[in-house]
């Protein structure tokens, strides 16, 4: 079998023929690369990757980031868990958002691998920002070039009041280092990105970490926000990974958004994600 790229619907790309583990020589990365840099997300079936292996791989692109917030993987510190508990109502990542748009330099991406499914459910949406921002109406598009938007995970990962915290189990060992997340820095970062690997534009602002924008009050920013996220959320940008076995997703944060679906109560579901260190971006 010789390594094959298939576009799926409604954006991303299916890389198959290839055992991402033991036959990634350089044409066959180089492949994987033109394909993550002109769709933003590529999903791998049937891989056998070992925590030494995914980490291999995630090495190929770049620095790997130590997650402060989420629980690692108890012998290697640069897989964070994605896990949800049989009894846990809370999902991880269950809300539309990319990953690390709270840093000054995001993350490249993120390389999830699947480890434990439910029988059915827990499926992962993607939205592509680069179909979003090519579709944005005119005058949209016009209102929102030269914005910047501010980014946070206070409000997410800092400390709650106590009846939050009583209200809901995210936490349970999974998220941590509140104190951490408190003396977070907002940063900003252009509404409108020029992505730095394929130089095409996409929307940057996610509607878990854009907390405002830059220079405006805070009623008329979640206004245009809200419009921006209404745009980017239609179907025809977005496509619904169904995890199996072996599967892996590996998305772009700089072009695309994720939302995992909470819809498999009762069941574990356990993945692990390495995040790949990016830039700032203009
Ligand atoms: C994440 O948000 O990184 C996790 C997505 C998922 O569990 O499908």
């Amino acid at each position: 079998m010789s390594l094959t790229i298939t576009k799926v619907a409604h954006f991303g790309a299916e890389v198959s023929g290839i055992d991402i583990a033991t036959e990634l020589d350089d044409d066959s990365f180089a492949a994987i690369r033109a394909a993550f840099v002109e769709h933003g997300l590529v999903l791998f079936r049937d891989q056998a990757l070992s925590e030494e292996q995914h980490i291999a791989f995630a090495r190929r692109w770049g620095a790997i980031n130590i997650n402060r917030f989420f629980a690692a993987h108890p012998r290697h510190a640069e897989i964070a868990l994605v896990v949800k508990e049989p009894w846990q109502q809370d999902n991880i990542g269950g809300g539309w958002h990319t990953d690390h748009s709270y840093d000054a330099e995001p993350a490249l991406g993120s390389i999830l691998v699947a480890r434990e499914l439910p029988p059915s459910g827990g499926n992962t949406l993607f939205a592509s920002m680069y179909a979003a921002y090519d579709a944005l109406p005119a005058q949209l598009r016009r209102a929102i070039e030269g914005l910047r938007g501010v980014h946070s995970a206070r409000h997410i990962f800092g400390s709650k009041p106590v009846e939050e915290i009583e209200a809901s189990d995210t936490r349970s060992g999974r998220v941590g280092n509140a104190a951490a997340a408190d003396v977070l820095e907002d940063v900003v970062h252009p509404l409108v990105i020029t992505h730095p690997l394929s130089g095409k534009r996409a929307i940057y602002v996610n509607p878990a970490f854009t907390i405002g924008i830059a220079g405006w009050e805070a009623e008329p920013a979640r206004q245009l926000l809200g419009e921006i996220y209404e745009h980017c959320l239609n179907p025809r940008f977005t496509h619904e990974f169904v995890w199996r076995s072996g599967s892996i997703a590996f998305w772009d944060n700089r072009a695309t958004w994720h939302s995992a679906r909470n819809d498999y109560h009762g069941h574990r579901r356990a993945l692990h994600r390495i995040t790949v260190e990016g830039q700032a971006l203009h």
